[in-house]
């Protein structure tokens, strides 16, 4: 049985050895695919490969016919819109992902944002306080969960746009909840999105939202680039010189956008929310210890491709 962990971002060597470690242990082949620069590399690596684990590595069609072998694929972190998962589910092939294990970094991540932002890019001028603004929150996962827990460290006022999230849940921590995301765009002076990539929410944030926000708000996006309808936040950008937005998932228009709009706009060079050593142990262990408990136990709990 041989564990393929395939890797265009790699993990810490903390991480990497501690998976080698759990794989090898339960009598496993351990691999490793580290800083790939081409599909072919990866199609070559999967070619024997039962297990797989990647982090935003594209599995695509390809590479799932390319993985003759294939039983299982973890996605080592929380969105899983890099798998494909009809070509996985055709093949008989169990997708999961490791939800929560890097939840904190990326919402510590997002807290650092407003940081930013609030503190012109930590240079001279006035900036604001975090404490006493709102904070709006889409999705009330791990991620939205932790924001919230940190958020109100610093005195924010935290508003939730989560229609699934349990009753109880949004009781636990304490939260207020929005009954439209109109009225969360509307209320909130930052919002953070932590909302998955997928058919419904693609392009669902855009110039009809973000022209709501308050005056002198700020989009924080450390979810992913493709939830946001560029078009429509550029629209809204140039109209409204008050409203910022910073993400961890560079746009499509990145550079016109920053020669345009100057400090207003910030986006890092690469998807950076869960590249903490911790979030790389939390996530990378728990890949591999599902894959060990999948196929010594028949555990399909994580499974994200459930029929
Ligand atoms: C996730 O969905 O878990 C995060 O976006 C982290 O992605 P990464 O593993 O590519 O850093």
């Amino acid at each position: 049985m041989k564990v393929l962990v395939a890797t265009e971002k790699p993990f810490s060597k903390v991480a990497v050895d501690g998976i080698r470690k759990i794989v090898e242990a339960a009598g496993y082949e351990f691999a490793a695919l580290e800083k790939y620069t081409s599909n072919d590399e990866l199609l070559a690596a999967v070619a024997d490969a039962d297990a797989l684990i990647v982090r935003s590595d594209k599995v695509t069609r390809e590479v799932v016919d390319a993985a003759k072998n294939l039983k299982i694929v973890v996605r080592a972190g929380a969105g899983y819109d890099n798998l494909d998962l009809a070509a996985c589910t055709e093949r008989g092939i169990v997708a999961m992902n490791t939800p929560g294990q890097n939840a904190n970094a990326v919402a510590e991540l997002a807290i650092a944002f407003m940081l930013f932002m609030s503190r012109n890019h930590f240079n001279p001028g006035t900036g604001c306080e975090l404490k006493g603004k709102t904070l709006g929150i889409q999705a009330f996962g791990n991620i939205g969960r932790r924001v919230s827990v940190l958020a109100k460290g610093f005195g924010m006022d935290v508003l939730v746009y989560a229609p699934t999230a349990p009753a109880q849940v949004i009781a636990d921590y304490g939260v207020t909840v929005a009954t439209t995301l109109e009225e969360l765009f509307e209320k909130s002076d930052f919002l953070t999105l932590h909302i998955p990539a997928n058919e419904k929410t693609k392009g669902l944030i855009g110039y009809d939202l973000v022209s709501r926000m308050p005056k002198g708000a700020c989009l924080v996006n450390t979810a992913r680039k493709e939830v946001i309808n560029e078009e429509g936040l550029i629209k809204a950008l140039k109209e409204r010189e008050d409203l910022k937005y910073i993400t961890d998932v560079p746009t499509a228009n990145h550079a016109a956008m920053a020669e345009e709009f100057g400090k207003r706009v910030f986006g890092t060079p690469k998807k950076m929310g869960a590249e903490t050593g911790e979030a790389n142990v939390n996530a990378g262990l728990a890949a591999a210890n599902q894959i060990v408990d999948f196929f010594t136990t028949g555990n399909t709990k994580f499974q994200v491709n459930k029929q």
